[in-house]
């Protein structure tokens, strides 16, 4: 069900799903922007090998398609690790949890995506795994149910949520590394699609690039998708150069405005502003007023858009900002609504 929804948000065709293994970054040198993070990272992969121990569990956050999966790739790479991947929802019961951790060698990357979604019963074999690297298992039924403890080699769990709000306070705990992936700024993304251009064989102007840059929302991912989509107009209907002018023209046709925003990010703004009279608007109302679900709402469109300064969350809900107005041509209204100091 929720499978079905994030594929709605993100729909990762064929095409796209092999672009998106071929353009990851393999190596942490090759992996643009988050520099702040990207050095923690390396002063603790390297301190690991001098220690000569498994790098300590690494929390990961941020919102769809900045690099939480190709981090987690990077790392177990960079360890010279190998990689093992699961996620919070495909770990249903315990023994689901017990078969993959039973089956880690030392050092092996564990990387469990979503894991706001691992179900609690799940959640708790994995606290002793993480701490003590012990796993309690309960052999039979009833009376003559035996608990038996396991060593489990020392492995290091790689977590990934869109949600870090969700995961629970003993969980994070349990992680010696928290960090966040934040949006890219356009030089980044530049060159995050002059590069993944040049995989694809490409052939793009720097202008292209750039506006291309500029429109996908901060995220990687979109760049690419949007390269791809650019490229396919090129093809079409130009020559075959991804430049600043077929671009333009590009990004027309499918909808993707010069802040990025695509057509349910207008929708969101435009309900807000049209519909509630500019906020207070509560998620699951403005949810079924764009028709989607609330979760992609908050978690797929919302953080950019806060980001950019067209929404604001308060208590009381959304509310469009100025800004949101003008983007949508209108005219602010004269009083604007009020946000509550500390919110
Ligand atoms: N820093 C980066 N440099 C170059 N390419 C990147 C970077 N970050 C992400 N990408 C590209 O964006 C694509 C999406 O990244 P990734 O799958 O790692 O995102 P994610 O954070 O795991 O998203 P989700 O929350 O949807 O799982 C990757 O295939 C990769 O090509
Ligand atoms: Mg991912």
């Amino acid at each position: 069900m929720r499978e079905e929804r994030i594929l709605m948000v993100d729909p990762v065709g064929e095409e796209e799903q092999a672009n998106e293994l071929s353009l990851r970054p393999r190596h942490l040198e090759d992996f643009v922007g988050q520099s702040k993070l990207k050095e923690r990272l390396g002063i603790s992969i390297e301190a690991a090998a001098h220690l000569g121990k498994p790098l300590d569990h690494v929390l990961l956050s941020g919102p769809p398609g900045l690099g939480k999966t190709t981090l987690a790739t990077i790392l177990a790479n960079e360890l010279g690790a190998r990689l093992r991947v699961t996620s919070g929802p495909a770990l249903e019961r315990p023994g689901d949890l017990a078969s993959m951790l039973t089956n880690l060698d030392r050092g092996d990357v564990f990387f469990v995506d979503e894991i706001h979604r691992l179900p609690r019963v799940v959640e708790e074999v994995l606290y002793p795994a993480m701490e003590d690297f012990e796993l309690d298992i309960i052999l039979g039924k009833g009376p003559s149910a035996q608990s038996i403890r396991l060593d489990l080699p020392r492995f290091t769990l790689v977590g990934a949520t869109t949600r870090k709000g969700k995961v629970t306070a003993p969980l994070r705990d349990r992680f010696g590394i928290v960090d966040k992936l934040d949006y890219y700024d356009p030089p980044e993304l530049q060159l995050i699609v002059a590069r993944s251009a040049g995989i694809l064989e490409v052939e793009i102007t720097e202008g292209g690039a750039k506006t291309i840059s500029r429109r996908s929302r901060g995220t990687p991912r979109i760049a690419n998708r949007l390269l791809a989509r650019v490229r396919d107009y090129a093809v079409a209907r130009a020559d075959g150069v991804v430049d600043d002018q077929t671009t333009l023209k590009a990004l027309e046709i499918f909808e993707v405005d010069e802040l990025g925003l695509d057509k349910v990010d207008r929708a969101i703004i435009s309900s807000i502003v049209k519909k509630f009279g500019g906020g207070p608007v509560g998620l699951s109302t403005l949810a079924i007023a764009v028709g989607e679900e609330p979760e992609t709402v908050e978690d797929a469109y919302e953080p950019y858009l806060l980001q950019i300064g067209l929404l604001q969350r308060t208590p009381r809900g959304r509310i469009a900002t100025g800004s949101a107005y003008t983007h949508l041509g209108l005219e602010p209204p004269a009083t604007p609504q009020q946000v509550l100091p500390g919110t």
